[in-house]
C-alpha cells in the first residue's frame, strides 16, 4: 500500500466514545496513516514491569478497519513519574549543575544506565507486541532527539562517559592536551579523570574542548537511538524505522543518525511564533527540505506538517486559506513521499493546548479539514505517479554539523549565524528556480556543475583534497570568508596565510582581515555599489582575477570577490557576507559561467521545482502569495493538475509533466555536432576560455567520464598528451558507459 497522507493522533487524550468519530472523519478525508503513542509511556507501562497495550491494540484495530495504518513512536522522550521517583538520577543536569526536573518532557539523561535498562526492557516488550501486526507499518524512535534544554546533560554519568569517549579518541592525555591547546591558561590535564563537561566557568572557555563536547553529545544521542533501533530491527523485520528531524537543528549530526534509519522524517512549522513573520521565507523552507533529503540522499516523510496555529503559551498566527496546502506541496516538490499533519485535533490538555490541529477544540470539521481533504483528493493520484522520483539538482551546497558547532562556539562576528549564512547563499539559486542538494564536505561532488561551500572554517587535508579534485576535473566551486582558518581540533592553522589549505585553488592569500563590527561595508561590482556585512578579507591576488572590490575601509579598492582557474575548473572566493542584492548580482554571473540553468523564471513568490524518475519529470508550480500570478514554461510541459494554464490563484499549486525530455535532446544533438566538428586545439580553447557555458560544461563532463574510465584522478598531469578530439569521439561512439 502506498502511504501519502496522515495525521499525528493522540487517542489517549480523549474518551473512547470519540474514537469512532475521529477515525470515520479521517477515513472520509483520505487519511492513510497515523502516528501514535510517542509520549505514552505511562499509559503503556503504568507501573514498573506491568504493561498495558490493550488501549493501543484497540485503536490500531479500529484504524485498520477503516483502512488506516499506524506508525508507532517509542515514548522515550517522556519517562513516567514512577521511574523518576525510583531513580531521580535519570533527570538531566545542566551547565549550572541544576537538575532539570520531571514535569515537561525530555527530562532524561541519555547515558544513564538505569534509564537505558528501562528503555531496553520496554522497547523489547513493545516491539515484540507489534512486530507482526500488519496494521503497524513502522516505528519512530523517540521524538525530536536533541530538543532538551539549551545544553546536553552534564551529570556524573555523562561526565564519565565523556571521559571514556575522550580516552578512546586520544588514548594518551598528552595527545588531548595538544589537541585542546591546554598550554593556554594552565589548562593541562594529568589524567582524563580531571576533565569535566563544560560546566559554568568563571570566565572564557576552551573552544577545542567545547567542540569535542558537542561531538560527544551528538555521538551520545546516536548511541541512545541505536539502542532502540537495534531492538526494533531484530524484533520487527518487516517494519521501517524513522525519526522526526528538525530541519537544520544542530544538536545531533543528522547524517550520522540517519545511518540507523530506513528513511528520515521531518517536522516543520512555517508560521510558528519563533519564525520570521508572516512565515519562514519560502527559500528557507526549501533549503530545510533539501537538507532533509540530503541527510540520507533519499526521499523523506514529513512526520509533523503544520496544520493550524502553532503555540504553547503564546500563539502564532492562523495559516490563511490555502497556505497549509502550499507548504505541504512544497515539501513534496522537494522530495517528501508522505505528509503527516500535526495534529489531528487541537488538544484540550497540557502544554500544547494552543498548538492547533486539523480539528479545533470542539472536534467539528471546519475550514482546515475541508482544505486538507481537497488537497488529499487532488494530490493522491500525483503522489502515486511520482513515487520513487527525486529532484536531481546541478548545484550543491556543502553543509556540516561540525562547522555549525564550531561557529556556534565562536561566531567570529556577533551576528554570524552558520545556517543563516547558508540560507543567504541559497536564495539567489532559489529565486531562479535552481534546485540544490545539500552535501557533506567529503562527498563525491563530481555530479554537480556548481558547488557552494560556505564558511569552510575547520579544514583538513582530506577536505581540501576533495575540493581540489573536484575543481581540477572541471568543477565550479564557490568558497567564502573564514575558509581554512582552523584544524579539526578547532586550533588556528599557522602554516600558511589564509585561506590555508585552500589557497592554491583560490589563487589568493589573505594576510589581513577586518571584522565589520557594528557597521556595514560596501563593495563595488560592475560599477554598482552593494552592501556587505560582518567580514572583510583583505585579499592579495596570487593568480586569481579580481571581480569585485571593497568600497569601504582602509582596504578600499582591494578585491573582495575573486575567481581563479584551476585545472579544468574554477574557484570563486567571496571575502565577506554579501547583502541579498550583492549575492543576487554575483550569482547571476556565477551561475551562467557554471552552466547552471534552472527550470525557468517565475514571478516573486512562485516556486517551480522538479522531481524526476527514468527521464520523466514532474514540475510543481506553487504560488505562495495572496495574489494571482502567471509564469512561463517551455512547450514540453503538459499539465496534469489544474485548470488554468500557467496562472496560479493565491496559494494555488499545479503540477506538470514532461515525458519527452525534448528540449534537452535537442540541445544534446546540436552540442554533439558542434563538438565533433572541432579540432583538439579548438576544443581546448572551449575548455579553458570558452564562453559557451553549456558546451564547456558538456566537455567537462566528457573529460570526467574519460578520467573515470581510465582510472585517472587528475587532468593536469596528462594535459600534455591528451587528444581532446579523440576523447570526444570515443565518448560519442559509446565507449564510456555513463552519460
Ligand atoms: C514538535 C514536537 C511535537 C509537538 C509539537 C508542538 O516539535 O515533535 O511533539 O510537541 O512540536 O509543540
Ligand atoms: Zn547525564
Amino acid at each position: 500500500m502506498d502511504i501519502h497522507f496522515g495525521v499525528d493522533y493522540y487517542p489517549e487524550h480523549w474518551s473512547r466514545d470519540r474514537w469512532e468519530t475521529d477515525v470515520r472523519l479521517m477515513e472520509e478525508m483520505g487519511i492513510q496513516v497515523v502516528r501514535l503513542a510517542e509520549f505514552s509511556w505511562h499509559k503503556l507501562e503504568p507501573a514498573e514491569g506491568s504493561y498495558d497495550f490493550e488501549w493501543l491494540d484497540s485503536i490500531i484495530k479500529l484504524l485498520e478497519e477503516h483502512g488506516i495504518k499506524t506508525v508507532l513512536g517509542t515514548p522515550t522522550a517522556a519517562p513516567p513519574a514512577w521511574m523518576i521517583k525510583a531513580h531521580p538520577e535519570i533527570q538531566p543536569v545542566d551547565k549550572f549543575s541544576r537538575v532539570r526536573h520531571f514535569g515537561g518532557r525530555h527530562h532524561d539523561c541519555q547515558s544513564n544506565k538505569t534509564y537505558r535498562e528501562y528503555i531496553r526492557r520496554f522497547v523489547e516488550e513493545y516491539s515484540k507486541h507489534y512486530a507482526y501486526n500488519p496494521a503497524v507499518i513502522g516505528w519512530q524512535i523517540d521524538n525530536e532527539l536533541g530538543t532538551y534544554f539549551d545544553e546536553s546533560c552534564m551529570c556524573p554519568s555523562c561526565t564519565g562517559r565523556f571521559r571514556q569517549w575522550l580516552k578512546e579518541k586520544y588514548k594518551d592525555i598528552a595527545e588531548l592536551n595538544k589537541a585542546w591547546g591546554t598550554a593556554f591558561w594552565s589548562q593541562d590535564y594529568n589524567e582524563f579523570e580531571e576533565i569535566t563537561p563544560p560546566l559554568l566557568t568563571a570566565t572564557g572557555e576552551n573552544p577545542s574542548a567545547l567542540l569535542d563536547w558537542k561531538r560527544f553529545a551528538s555521538d551520545l544521542i546516536v548511541d541512545f537511538a541505536k539502542l532502540q533501533a537495534d531492538i526494533i530491527r531484530r524484533n520487527c523485520p518487516g517494519q521501517f524505522i524513522t525519526h522526526n528531524y528538525m530541519n537544520f537543528a544542530n544538536r545531533v549530526d543528522y547524517y550520522e543518525l540517519g545511518k540507523l534509519l530506513d528513511f528520515v522524517s521531518d517536522d516543520i512549522y512555517p508560521a510558528g511564533i519563533w519564525q520570521k513573520q508572516p512565515h519562514q521565507p519560502e527559500h528557507e523552507m526549501a533549503a530545510c527540505y533539501d537538507a532533509v533529503r540530503g541527510y540520507k540522499k533519499k526521499n523523506y516523510w514529513m512526520m509533523e506538517q503544520q496544520a493550524g496555529i502553532a503555540g504553547w503559551n503564546i500563539m502564532g498566527r492562523a495559516p490563511a486559506p490555502g497556505e497549509i496546502s502550499a507548504w505541504a506541496v512544497q515539501a513534496v516538490a522537494h522530495g517528501a513521499d508522505a505528509i503527516v499533519f500535526f495534529r489531528w485535533r487541537t488538544c484540550a490538555l497540557g502544554t500544547e493546548q494552543y498548538w492547533h490541529g486539523i480539528l479545533g477544540h470542539s472536534g467539528n470539521p471546519g475550514r482546515v479539514y475541508e482544505e486538507i481533504r481537497s488537497l488529499i483528493t487532488r494530490f493522491s493520484p500525483v503522489m502515486k505517479e511520482i513515487k520513487g522520483s527525486m529532484p536531481r539538482p546541478e548545484a550543491a551546497m556543502v553543509h556540516s554539523f561540525e562547522l555549525n558547532y564550531a561557529l556556534d562556539i565562536q561566531p567570529n562576528h556577533p551576528d554570524l549565524d552558520y545556517i543563516g549564512h547558508l540560507m543567504g547563499l541559497y536564495k539567489p539559486l532559489y529565486d531562479r528556480n535552481i534546485q540544490v542538494d545539500f552535501v557533506r564536505e567529503t562527498d563525491d561532488l563530481s555530479q554537480y556543475r556548481l558547488v557552494i561551500a560556505p564558511l569552510q572554517y575547520l579544514m583538513t587535508k582530506e577536505i581540501a583534497e576533495n575540493y581540489r579534485n573536484y575543481v581540477n576535473r572541471g568543477g565550479n566551486l564557490v568558497l567564502d570568508m573564514r575558509a581554512g582558518v582552523k584544524d579539526e581540533h578547532n586550533i588556528c592553522m599557522t602554516e600558511y596565510e589564509l585561506p590555508g589549505e585552500l589557497r592554491d585553488i583560490c589563487g589568493i592569500e589573505i594576510p589581513e582581515y577586518d571584522c565589520l563590527y557594528e557597521k556595514k561595508g560596501k563593495a563595488e561590482y560592475k560599477e554598482e555599489v552593494y552592501e556587505i556585512s560582518k567580514w572583510a578579507d583583505i585579499i592579495e591576488l596570487k593568480g586569481a582575477e579580481p571581480l569585485a572590490s571593497f568600497a569601504c575601509g582602509f582596504y578600499e579598492g582591494s578585491p573582495v570577490v575573486t575567481v581563479n582557474q584551476y585545472g579544468m575548473g574554477r574557484v570563486w572566493y567571496i571575502g565577506t557576507e554579501g547583502s541579498p542584492e550583492f549575492l543576487d548580482a554575483l550569482f547571476e554571473d556565477i551561475l551562467s559561467e557554471s552552466g547552471v540553468g534552472g527550470i525557468g523564471k517565475s514571478p516573486e513568490g512562485v516556486e517551480l521545482s522538479v522531481r524526476e524518475k527514468n527521464g520523466k519529470r514532474w514540475l510543481f508550480a506553487i504560488n505562495f502569495t495572496d495574489q494571482e500570478k502567471s509564469f512561463k514554461l517551455n512547450g514540453t510541459w503538459r499539465m496534469i493538475l489544474g485548470e488554468r494554464e500557467k496562472k496560479l490563484q493565491p496559494c494555488e499549486t499545479q503540477v506538470y509533466v514532461n515525458d519527452l525530455g525534448a528540449a534537452e535532446d535537442k540541445e544534446e544533438t546540436s552540442m554533439k555536432e558542434e563538438l565533433l566538428g572541432m579540432s583538439s586545439k579548438e576544443l581546448f580553447i572551449v575548455l579553458t576560455e570558452g564562453r559557451d557555458v553549456l558546451l564547456r560544461a558538456k566537455l567537462q563532463n566528457i573529460l570526467r567520464e574519460h578520467l573515470k574510465h581510465y582510472g585517472k584522478d587528475s587532468f593536469n598531469e596528462e594535459e600534455e598528451n591528451v587528444d581532446l578530439r579523440l576523447i570526444v569521439g570515443e565518448y560519442y561512439d559509446g565507449k564510456y558507459n555513463g552519460r
